[in-house]
């Protein structure tokens, strides 16, 4: 077989540049920004708690005034709703873990996805995978790194803000305002 000759690498080289640039990518479409907001009932105390720690080192135990002491990992399926009370309609789930990172500050590691259960994008998740310095409290930002459905691709990040917080039991409402940029 012939090799393809250069010129027509460059010809087609020069389709594609013309094609794709950074608001247009060939495959996928224009990317778009999407807002999103919700509130996360982060609940570990009860008889059907959300949230369940499942492991700390053996030097760090949890008390009451210390839930999620450094090395706690915490599985997730936190229920999403519209507004704060947990009985506005449910928009979504959160389900994966986050880890108390922070040694010298309280500070979590969060990997967790986000999925749409309502809505234009039902179905539809993003993923966090990020650090939370939850004590710089109101507008600390979270990294979300992916995404699948109509999130596939996704970038962008959350804005949180504590609606409500039990530091006894750890209980938490947060405020989470999204921006997404997708395909
Ligand atoms: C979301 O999608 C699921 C699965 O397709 C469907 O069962 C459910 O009724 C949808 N919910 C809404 C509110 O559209
Ligand atoms: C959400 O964050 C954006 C900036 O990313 C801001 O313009 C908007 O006002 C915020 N919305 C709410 C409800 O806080």
């Amino acid at each position: 077989m012939r090799a393809p000759s250069l010129f027509f690498l460059a010809v087609l080289l020069v389709h594609i540049s013309l094609q794709c640039n950074a608001t247009t990518n060939c495959q996928l479409g224009s990317e778009k920004t999407t807002n999103l907001h919700f509130y996360l009932h982060d609940t570990l105390s009860g008889n059907d708690p959300s949230a369940v720690p499942v492991a700390h080192g053996d030097k760090f135990t949890a008390n009451p005034g210390n839930p999620v002491p450094f090395s706690s990992v915490v599985v997730t399926d936190d229920v999403l709703t519209e507004g704060p009370d947990r009985q506005s309609k449910v928009v979504g789930n959160a389900q994966g873990l986050y880890v108390s990172s922070g040694k010298r500050e309280f500070s979590l590691v969060l990997g967790i996805d986000f999925e749409l259960t309502d809505g234009p994008f039902n179905g539809s998740s993003f993923v966090v995978f990020s650090r939370n310095p939850v004590l710089q409290g109101n507008g600390r930002e979270l990294s979300i790194v992916g995404g699948r459905g109509a999130f596939r691709m996704a970038r962008g990040y959350a804005l949180l803000k504590t609606h409500y917080l039990d530091t006894g039991n750890g209980d938490a409402i947060i405020e989470y305002n999204v921006t997404l940029l997708h395909y």
